[in-house]
């Protein structure tokens, strides 16, 4: 009765506790979680034991000290090991503070400050692509699309929208940013470049600061890598009008795709990298910026320091957890699992699915995987085919409008995997017989 409520109607169980790939709620006892904590954070799993000792042993020392004023050789020691996955290692590591909406500011100052560094202090517009969501603060929301923030547009700050057709999957009716049909993927691409230069000289090259998307879309579309060369041909336009990329990884990086970063897998090097959610497996939030190197001699040539100025970034309790989990990683050799079971969740949707007339199409990267249903009442499904998930299987899956998305914590057992794909596969089938009620 005391506590924020989100929604006027909304039911919600109570959590008693978490351990691993497992929550305990009120109505239904244990309950396995195929979401990560439903927004995709616990890549580990809840309260993953290793991660907490790690914390409680750093609690025994400080806590937080602040950044600016002294030297942590913990966050010397996390950057090294952020470093050691990249492949291009000339990287400079920014803690921004805890949530990942901080991490995309700190990335947007950030470019700013190399720009203005470099006298071109018009620099102040940011691209954004339709179909966004970038975080709640206002500056990530200023680069966002997501609908149920729009009350708040006439406190947004003003950028520049541009459509990206950036999908790879089949042609889809129901996905607006699709293929169009008739179209080759190579046109599709084409289309795409063009219409991102026609927006940059339209809106003035000398006005824009930076471009920003995530790498791969998932936050609102579900799960869509890039087009093959997409990034790379974005990169090319970019450099020709001194536009930075920030590419928002808090929900698709820090392994999620099967890579520490996701853009390792297009083979690009972006100017800025934002990473949140899965930094600490949920245990204390935590966020930073990768950029290239240089940047951070540029400013401080110019200005003399560089400006975040928020109180927790590099908290300490944060650079622990990460560290551990860039151990943990390491050691149970984690990514490569990821990719494995990755593949195996999608090949198995596809074969076992592939037929049915509610499947559009299975997609992702790593344990970023979303099927997308061709249903005309989309919510109902959706609602259905979660809730009998739970009531019968006692499985939460984050499954909403268009599509579920699969996204298991990294080291979730094999047979939770098999389980968790044999029985949705059973209730999609079954929900998929009742053709009228969902059409
Ligand atoms: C792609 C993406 N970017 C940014 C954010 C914002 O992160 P936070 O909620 O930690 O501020 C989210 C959160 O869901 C996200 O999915």
């Amino acid at each position: 009765m005391y506590t924020f409520k989100k929604f006027k109607n909304k039911k919600t169980e109570r959590i008693i506790s978490a351990k691993d790939e497992y929550l305990y709620i009120s109505k239904f006892g244990k309950i396995l979680d195929f979401t990560s904590g439903w927004t995709g954070y616990a890549s580990l799993g809840h309260n993953n034991k290793e991660i907490m000792n790690s914390i409680k042993k750093q609690m025994e020392k400080y806590c937080h000290v602040d950044y600016n004023e002294f030297e942590n050789p913990l966050i010397e020691k996390l950057s090294k090991k952020i470093v050691s996955f990249c492949k291009n290692k000339n990287k400079k590591i920014w803690y921004s503070g805890n949530s990942g909406s901080e991490a995309i500011e700190a990335a947007m100052k950030l470019s700013y400050s190399v720009h203005f560094s470099k006298n071109k202090k018009n620099k102040s517009k940011f691209i954004h692509r339709s179909q966004s969501f970038h975080g709640a603060s206002l500056h990530p929301l200023s680069v966002s699309t997501f609908d149920i923030f729009q009350m708040y547009n006439k406190i947004k700050t003003k950028n520049i929208q541009v459509n990206q057709n950036n999908i790879f999957t089949k042609y889809d009716s129901k996905v607006s940013m699709g293929i169009k049909k008739g179209e080759t993927e190579k046109e599709h691409l084409e289309r795409s470049l063009r219409n991102l230069e026609d927006t940059i000289i339209k809106n003035n090259p000398d006005n824009i600061c930076a471009m920003i998307g995530e790498t791969q879309l998932g936050s609102l579309v579900g799960d869509v890598p890039p087009q093959k060369k997409y990034w790379s041909e974005v990169l090319k336009i970019l450099k020709k009008y001194d536009i930075h990329l920030i590419l928002d990884e808090i929900y698709c990086g820090m392994g999620r795709s099967g890579k520490l970063f996701n853009f390792e897998w297009d083979d690009i090097d972006p100017d800025f990298v934002c990473v949140g959610k899965n930094t600490t497996s949920g245990c204390i939030p935590f966020s930073f910026v990768l950029s290239k190197k240089n940047y951070e001699n540029i400013i401080l040539s110019k200005l003399g320091r560089v400006t975040l100025g928020h109180t927790f970034q590099g908290h300490s309790l944060g650079v622990v957890a990460a560290d551990t989990v860039l151990d943990i990683l390491k050691k149970n050799k984690i990514l490569s699992r990821v990719n494995k079971y990755g593949e195996f969740i999608q090949n198995t949707l596809h074969s076992e699915l592939n037929e049915n007339h509610f499947f559009s199409n299975v997609r992702g990267r790593g344990f970023a995987i979303s099927v997308q249903h061709d249903v005309k009442n989309q919510n109902l499904f959706s609602n259905d085919l979660k809730n009998k998930m739970l009531e019968d299987y006692r499985i939460l899956m984050n499954i909403k409008f268009h599509r579920t998305s699969l996204t298991p914590c990294f080291n979730m057992k094999k047979e939770n995997i098999d389980k968790t794909l044999e029985k949705f596969i059973k209730v999609f089938k079954t929900l998929s017989h009742n053709h009228k009620k969902y059409n």
